[in-house]
């Protein structure tokens, strides 16, 4: 059985790109993955704090669940048991809502999410044989096709950091100009054409 573990970040609840967008990831999905299950992280209703000095501090210990590190163990043994991991996220003032910036914060993490050698100064993502998609919605437009914030590429690269390489991006660009629709509309196909060539 395989299991989608899926993470929204928009604020809007309700007529949100990224989340109507992820909507759509989640049931072509699931077409394609009959017997299955979808874990849900919604920052938008269960907001993980900023990280803290002391939890910092504790990622470096051994240390069981008392001390800090709750949250970060349930989000990481999520990201663990996952087989797809989909993240959606608005632009907010140029980045990623702090929602979903706290959550990187507390899965990003030495000896569980990525492993460091002192000798070579080389660090290692230890979640493999995952693949993702990040699907980001933005007001503006992109400029000469290129993402106007690097908020995709960020994503990208965070998920690369921890060990999944094969991640997919999809972008909605201009929620807030006139052909928006018409732009959704081809993002959510473009999101079941990526399932067709796999
Ligand atoms: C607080 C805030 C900051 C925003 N900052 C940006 C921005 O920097 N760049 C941009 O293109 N759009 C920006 N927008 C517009 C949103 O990215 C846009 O409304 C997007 O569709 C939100 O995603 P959603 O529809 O999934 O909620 C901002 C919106 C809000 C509410």
């Amino acid at each position: 059985m395989k299991t989608l573990l899926r993470i929204d970040s928009s604020f809007n609840l309700k007529d949100s790109f990224s989340r109507k967008a992820a909507d759509h990831y989640e049931a072509v999905w699931k077409e394609h993955h009959p017997e299955s299950k979808v874990v849900y992280r919604d920052l938008g209703k269960f907001e993980i704090p900023h990280l803290t000095r002391f939890v910092f501090s504790a990622f470096n210990t051994t240390e069981g669940d008392d001390n800090g590190l709750h949250i970060s163990n349930v989000l990481i043994d999520e990201l663990e048991l996952a087989d797809t991991v989909l993240i959606s996220s608005p632009v907010y003032n140029y980045s990623t809502p702090s929602t979903l910036k706290a959550y990187i914060d507390h899965v990003v993490r030495i000896n569980k999410t990525f492993g460091y050698d002192p000798n070579n100064y080389t660090r290692r993502g230890l979640l493999s044989g995952k693949n993702a998609a990040v699907i980001v919605s933005r007001g503006g437009m992109s400029i000469n096709g290129e993402s106007p914030d690097g908020v995709e590429r960020y994503l990208q690269g965070i998920l690369n950091f921890i060990g999944i390489v094969d991640v997919a991006t999809f972008s909605i660009n201009g929620t807030a100009h006139e052909g928006s629709a018409n732009r959704f509309k081809s993002a959510r196909e473009q999101i079941t054409q990526c399932f067709n060539r796999n």
